[in-house]
């Protein structure tokens, strides 16, 4: 019997979390099911379909912003933290939809907007009033320098980051859209706003918050000139990580989160690996977890997303191998290839034809959900839905996306029909349209008039299509949920990247004491050899396997197909 190193991972009783070991389910509240016909997802939709979600297998649910908003962000731009959305209902449908969650053993998470407000929020409406102003140091406020901005920061959504205030002849920063007014984080009493906001929802029974761009919230106290992109301005994530970040965060632990067992995943554009191990470091002084992106960005060309190209695998294995050694033992990864912000995956990372549409799903699901780290589902990836055929500008209505047309057109990087094709192929739209119940009018999502388009394929890709179907995406989910209830191993197993030159296959391994977990992942259309290194294939024992063509199986060497996904769990 050929000798394996037996490596144990796992270290105490201790380091198991639930959260470690839950799935979460991202819902994005306006395109998930529409209950009173005005064509806007709604939280008494959400309840209906909690059911669904059991079925499915997960664990959490974290659900985008269901705050008051003018919606100019959808949601993203709160006015009231403490009372709902007219279009997604009342608070007792919160209440409601919680205690159904809660019955049905499903956790809720919320989605924590505070690195800005509205403009239309109280204090913003005070703030800018006048220059002594009780709110005044609540939000952001420079002089003009040299009759222009402040300094050359860009907004994410296109354009400065600096907006001229008539009234006090200020500029304030908003480092998404102007009507997104950044709060004052070195603010004390900003900070007990938020925190008492916090325990407010915490005493409501909510299990956790996703932070929404926590790692902007401490600012660079001089405010320096940043790298100029395409756009002529510095990225809005120039101020990420800034030096109290984790002061505030160390703070919010203990006035907030130590209150409860809850699950905290910050939304971190531009962390690096060193600063992840601070956010998310298992000492349990911050966060559980971190949202990194720069796997997101390997299709980005010197950070301007809108690109058409595909993604170099190489690339791609480097960066998640890195986040997936850098981080064990000592923080948590979180896991996912889609949220609202992101095209659709099978679409970008995947073939959306109808000939590779659900392999290349099921491949995807298995590369991610065999990592070590807690995965995140976005709602309709289960189904394997896909990006949209959107027409002109009209049927978008993102800001991000027409702002960015107009901006890119206007200045001649891109033509119109070109741009276009871009929107086409990465703008947030593509998972924003409503989720594809079944194959009646609207997908079954409402019986009104959408608020944005649905995907035409929905009468081929669609919920209850797939429900009944054995072979379907959303059952191939439900087993890679299952079987991470099963196997110790997914969760807790340590990683290890097999093959890290080749183009098309992404190959790791998982250890735990004496079992050994395969993962082979085609993500190209190309027919693969491949010989597997010892032990796997001669003296070690399959006990287990899933994969996404049928009769997956394996042997020393093996013949790997289009888009062909397997993981094959091992007892040595
Ligand atoms: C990140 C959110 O995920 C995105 O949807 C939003 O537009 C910005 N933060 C601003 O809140």
């Amino acid at each position: 019997m050929i000798k394996v190193e037996v490596v144990n991972t796992m270290k105490a009783e201790s380091d198991r979390k639930w959260w470690k070991e839950s799935v979460v389910y991202q819902i994005y509240p306006r395109s998930f099911k529409d209950s009173n016909g005005d064509g806007i997802g709604d939280l008494k939709g959400i309840t209906e379909k909690l059911d669904y979600l059991k079925e499915l297998g997960v664990d959490v649910i974290w659900l985008s912003p269901v705050y008051q908003s003018p919606n100019d962000d959808n949601g993203y731009d709160i006015s009231d933290y403490q009372s709902i959305m007219e279009e997604f209902g009342t608070m007792e449908d919160f209440d409601e939809m919680l205690a159904a969650a809660h019955d049905r053993g499903l956790k809720i998470v919320m989605d924590l907007v505070v690195n800005h407000t509205s403009d239309e929020h109280p204090w913003f409406v005070e703030s800018r009033k006048s220059k002594d102003n009780p709110y005044r140091d609540y939000y952001i406020w420079r002089e003009g320098k040299d009759g222009k901005e402040p300094n050359n920061w860009g907004s994410c959504f296109s354009g400065s980051a600096w907006m001229y205030d008539e009234n006090t002849q200020m500029y304030f920063l908003h480092l998404f859209s102007k009507k997104q007014p950044d709060l004052n984080w070195d603010n004390e009493a900003v900070r007990n706003e938020v925190y008492d906001m916090m325990n407010w929802w915490i005493d409501k029974g909510i299990d956790g918050f996703r932070m929404d761009v926590i790692s902007l919230i401490s600012k660079p106290a001089d405010f320096p000139d940043g790298k100029a992109g395409v756009n002529g301005y510095a990225s809005f994530a120039e101020p990420a990580n800034g030096p109290h970040v984790h002061e505030y965060l160390q703070e919010m632990r203990k006035k907030v989160l130590d209150r409860a067992d809850t699950l905290t995943v910050g939304e971190c554009s531009g962390v690096t690996l060193e600063e992840a191990k601070k956010y998310a470091c298992s000492d349990g002084t911050e966060l559980n977890m971190v949202f990194q992106f720069e796997h997101m960005d390997v299709d980005s060309e010197e950070g301007n997303k809108w690109t058409d190209k595909k993604i170099d695998l190489r690339k791609m294995k480097e960066i998640l191998t890195k986040w997936q050694k850098g981080l064990e033992g000592v923080a948590w990864n979180s896991l996912f290839w889609e949220n609202h912000d992101q095209p659709r995956s099978v679409s970008r990372y995947g073939n959306d034809t109808e000939k590779f549409q659900e392999l290349s799903a099921k491949m995807l699901a298995t590369c991610l959900h065999m990592m070590q780290g807690t995965p995140y589902i976005y709602q309709g990836q289960e189904l394997g839905m896909t990006n949209v055929p959107f027409g002109g500008i009209e049927d978008f209505r993102d800001l991000d996306s027409i702002n960015a047309y107009y901006e890119l057109t206007e200045q001649g990087v891109y033509g119109k029909e070109e741009m276009l094709k871009r929107l086409r192929y990465k703008s947030r739209d593509n998972a924003r349209t409503p989720f594809q119940w079944d194959d009646s009018e609207n997908a079954g999502f409402t019986e009104g008039k959408p608020w944005i388009m649905v995907n035409p394929n929905y009468k081929r890709i669609n919920a209850k299509e797939q429900m009944g179907r054995e072979n379907s995406v959303f059952s191939y989910y439900q087993k890679l949920i299952r079987l991470r209830k099963e196997h110790d191993i997914i969760v807790y197993g340590s990683y290890d990247l097999l093959l890290p030159e080749d183009p098309d296959l992404y190959v790791y391994t998982r250890t735990l004491g004496e079992e050994k977990l395969l993962v082979i992942c085609n993500f190209s259309e190309n027919e693969r050899e491949l010989t597997l290194p010892e032990p796997f294939g001669t003296s070690s024992e399959i006990v287990k396997w899933i994969g996404n063509y049928e009769d997956s199986g394996a042997g020393r060497t093996m013949q790997i197909r289009p888009y062909e996904a397997m993981a094959l769990f091992h007892k040595i």
